[in-house]
């Protein structure tokens, strides 16, 4: 009886001696790995008459791998229509959000500190407690404010209702450089115009008085080393428009 191996080389024609001993299905890989790399060639799309080596195969293996897992990976990441349409809402309650937070903000903006008064665009502070006139200075330098220059009418008159209810209080003028030429603390000279003010016999320097401040219903000289309530004064700060 013929072996299965050799009935069929008969079937063929003659054979070279490699083809007879090697009678495994054609696409059997053999040790040295020549069958499979008929696969590759066909992947490749290449007919090559000469074998691919193991190390082309394995670079070409994984750079497939990696075209594969970078393709998956750009996949997985593009966002689906639901989860596209739920970040758009997201979005838009954060914007609703902002918006209501600016609207609160800009209800909440003040000109002035909670506890200074605002009046034709200036903060003032009348304070609880009393100082001597240099202290009191000192006091407004430190909020960013100056010991109160007067400038008009109508704030001689708004500081002085206040004063003569609160009780004798220090403002920003004085004559310690030069007795009798009263300046204001940022070294402008009092205007003839605002003379007025003082009390009638005023200021009248009984006894070393070097500064001013509201007495009643005007101002009087005083002693600087004395106790009084001061008043500061700032700029109003400028709240956003929408
Ligand atoms: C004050 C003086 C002021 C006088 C006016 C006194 O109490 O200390 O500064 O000139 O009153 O009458
Ligand atoms: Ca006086």
């Amino acid at each position: 009886m013929t072996a299965p191996g050799k009935a069929q080389a008969q079937e063929q024609g003659p054979l070279d001696e490699e083809q007879l001993i090697d009678s495994r299905p054609r696409n059997a890989m053999n040790r040295s790995g020549h069958r499979q790399a008929s696969v590759f060639n066909s992947l490749a799309g290449c007919h090559l008459h000469h074998p691919i080596p193991l190390v082309l195969k394995l670079l070409m293996l994984t750079l497939f791998a990696g075209i594969l897992v970078a393709i998956l990976a750009q996949v997985s990441n593009i966002p689906s229509r639901q989860e596209y349409e739920q970040d758009q809402s997201q979005q838009k309650q954060v914007y609703q959000e902002l918006a209501q937070m600016k609207d609160r903000m800009s209800n909440l903006c003040r000109p002035c500190s909670w506890d200074w008064t605002f009046f034709q665009g200036k903060c003032y502070f009348f304070s609880k407690s009393q100082r001597n006139w240099h202290d009191s200075v000192t006091a407004c330098k430190e909020a960013g404010a100056q010991l109160v220059i007067v400038e008009s009418a109508e704030e001689q008159s708004f500081l002085q209702h206040i004063s003569k209810s609160k009780g004798r209080s220090w403002i920003g003028l004085s004559d310690l450089n030069k007795e009798g030429a009263w300046h204001w603390v940022d070294g402008s000279p009092l205007s003839s115009s605002l003379k007025k003010y003082w009390n009638p016999g005023e200021p009248n320097s009984s006894g070393e008085e070097d500064c001013a401040e509201y007495k009643g219903d005007g101002w009087n000289d005083s002693i600087c080393s004395h106790k009084k309530f001061w008043i500061c004064k700032r700029s109003a700060s400028s709240c956003p428009r929408e």
